[in-house]
């Protein structure tokens, strides 16, 4: 049986690259590491995670879960036999409670290497930290994400959950962003990846598919490559090619 580790995507800052990194994470993870992965999406009032992977209206999602509607098992969507999803609805006719989504989760328990949960930055991000084993803070290097990462980091700190560490997103290497150094001190953690900004990531959007499978030898996917050694403590020996023209 797998020992099943379920992390959790997370930002109270909204906009910062959670279900990004939820999708390409875990594309990456079971692409490149042959791990079992599911994703989950966490962002109940404002869900998108199934229009990352071409999921438009689900018809079963954590919505219908956690209604007790239906056994989560259904709610399993499939992404070209790579890894799998659970999508969220962008309307429910009525309020459900999070308070099972960590019970709920634990059906999969032994099933998957890997659980990634793309949280909501709202206060939803509470049905997250209760069912997370670790976290990844998301941030970008500008001065308000980083302040607001202040409250991400003691959240997390009050949850006794384990916080990985930093992922710094959208980093353009322009003088006017913080340092990678600063934003350390600041929060009091590492920087586990630094994932540069591309523009290739609306084509992404607009394709459904996550950006490391659609670019496997960009920059940005041997950051998801190097973020996801940091997750597995396993290496993988460099692939990307010099002379690759794409
Ligand atoms: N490295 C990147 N380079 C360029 N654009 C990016 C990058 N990462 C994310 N984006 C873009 O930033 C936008 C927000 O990303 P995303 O939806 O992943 O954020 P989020 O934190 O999940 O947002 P929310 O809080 O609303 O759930 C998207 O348009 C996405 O394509
Ligand atoms: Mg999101």
């Amino acid at each position: 049986m797998k020992r099943t580790r379920i992390i959790g995507i997370v930002s109270v800052k909204g906009g910062v690259g959670k279900t990004s990194i939820t999708s390409n994470l875990g594309a990456v993870l079971a692409k490149n590491f042959g791990k079992k992965v599911l994703l989950v999406d966490a962002n109940f009032s404002a869900p998108n995670l199934a229009m990352h992977l071409g999921v438009v209206q689900p018809e079963v999602t954590i919505h219908h879960v956690l209604d007790g509607k239906h056994h989560i098992f259904t709610a399993v969507h499939d992404f070209e036999d790579s890894f799998h999803f659970i999508p969220a609805s962008l309307y429910y006719p009525k309020r459900v409670s999070y308070d099972s989504f960590k019970s709920k989760l634990k059906h999969f328990s032994g099933k998957y290497d890997y659980i990634l949960i793309d949280a909501s930055p709202s206060q939803e991000i509470s049905a997250t930290l209760d069912a997370a084993d670790a976290l990844l803070v998301v941030l970008s290097p500008d001065f308000p994400t980083v302040s607001t990462s202040v409250s991400t980091v003691r959240l997390i700190e009050k949850s006794k959950k384990q916080l990985l560490g930093l992922v710094l997103n959208r980093v353009q290497k322009k003088s006017f962003e913080l340092k990678r150094k600063e934003i350390e001190d600041t929060l009091g953690y590492s920087v586990l990846a630094t994932l540069p900004e591309d523009q290739r990531m609306f084509h992404s959007l607009a394709a459904m598919r996550p950006y490391t499978l659609l670019y496997p030898q960009r920059k940005l996917t041997e950051k998801y490559i190097a973020l996801a050694q940091h997750v597995t403590g396993e290496t993988l020996p460099k692939v990307r090619s010099r002379w690759w023209p794409f």
